[in-house]
């Protein structure tokens, strides 16, 4: 038996599988089974009333999770499924509480992983609902997996199998767009930029106004390493390094200029100067300078415009998290 097949029987069987995606690995069990889906929060230690993303392997089982659907869901899965854009939409009757955390909408995506579509295509076929429910396959907080290997390092024994689909390419999760109100809400800024999504429908998203977290990916404290992490400005990082080299403590640079001088006991991770290709290697960097054995993370501050949004709240986030 090949790995997709092994991973639709461990799914029809309630248990849990690691998925590759194009933005980063899932944790995914069958999105119909209660039962599959509370295995999920009990292996990464999540909260229960927070929503799970419902994948789906095409636009046309949309219907089968959502209601009231609106024209601008299929045009935006048109133009991006398979992709990394998260829609919100009023959920249908049937679906568990225990995937939409007992809300009354419903995140839908079709990734573009042609492992994941595979799975996700074979699912469908024997019958079931067609939908693999799938968080990010991190311990509740931490950094997102973005290998494989990530995934067993995070999970360990709670996941059966892990498909490996190689390093994921985009690197960050998927844009989340709430079009459950009548106004596009932009939840979790992603790969595809407001302006994106404007090039292709021509409306703007808003930006979130409730301060209420109803997205574990939007809350203040996400994505983080258990070292303590620091934000600076480049023009200031020689004379932090300085003073930590002073006090015989060491720092994981996460930078994308080159270091000021040789012969420092910091360790510099080099990510390019884009904020694409940043994005692409951040959690595995992140990951790599909390294992470094470092006693600080320091952030060489991104510059401050909107292609770089994306980026800019993951950092802010694991910022908000670090060293908890
Ligand atoms: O790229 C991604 O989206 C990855 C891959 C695996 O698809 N998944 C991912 O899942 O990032 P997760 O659970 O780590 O983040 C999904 C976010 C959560 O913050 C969740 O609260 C939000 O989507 N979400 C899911 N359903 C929602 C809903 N009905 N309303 C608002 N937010 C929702
Ligand atoms: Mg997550």
């Amino acid at each position: 038996m090949n790995d997709i097949a092994r991973a639709v029987e461990l799914l029809k069987a309630g248990e849990l599988v690691g998925i590759p995606t194009e933005t980063v690995y899932g944790l995914g069990a069958d999105a119909a089974n209660p039962a599959a889906v509370a295995k999920i929060f009990t292996a990464k230690g999540r909260p229960a009333d927070h929503p799970l993303i419902v994948h789906i392997p095409g636009a046309n089982h949309l219907e089968c999770w959502a209601v009231d659907i609106p024209d601008l869901a299929y045009e935006l899965a048109e133009d991006f499924w398979p992709g990394p854009l998260t829609l919100i939409l009023k959920r249908a009757p049937g679906v568990p509480d225990a995937v939409t955390g007992g809300q009354d909408t419903v995140g839908l995506r079709v990734p573009g992983h042609p492992v994941a579509l595979e799975l996700l295509r074979e699912f469908a076929a024997t019958g079931g609902s067609g939908g693999i429910a799938a968080p990010s396959a991190n311990r509740f907080g931490r950094i997102s997996p973005t290998t494989a290997d990530h995934v067993r390092e995070e999970l360990g024994d709670a996941v059966s199998l892990v498909l490996d689909g190689g390093p994921c390419r985009v690197g960050i999760e998927s844009t989340i767009l709430d079009l459950s109100t009548g106004t596009p809400v932009l939840l979790r800024p992603g790969h595809i930029t407001p302006a994106a999504i404007q090039a292709a429908c021509g409306a703007l998203p808003a930006a979130p106004t409730a301060a209420a977290p109803r997205a574990s990916g939007t809350l203040e404290a996400h994505y983080a390493p258990a070292t303590p992490m620091r934000r600076v400005e480049g023009s200031r990082l020689p004379e932090l390094l300085d003073a930590m080299q002073h006090s015989g403590r060491r720092c994981g640079v996460l930078a994308h200029s080159q270091p000021p001088q040789s012969g420092m006991p910091h360790v510099w991770k080099m990510l390019p100067a884009e904020p694409v290709a940043y994005a692409h290697d951040l959690y595995a960097a992140l990951r790599e300078l909390d294992h470094a054995g470092v006693d600080l993370i320091v952030v060489e501050a991104i510059p401050d415009s909107p292609a770089w949004q994306a980026v800019g709240d993951r950092l802010r986030r694991a910022l908000a998290g670090a060293g908890a």
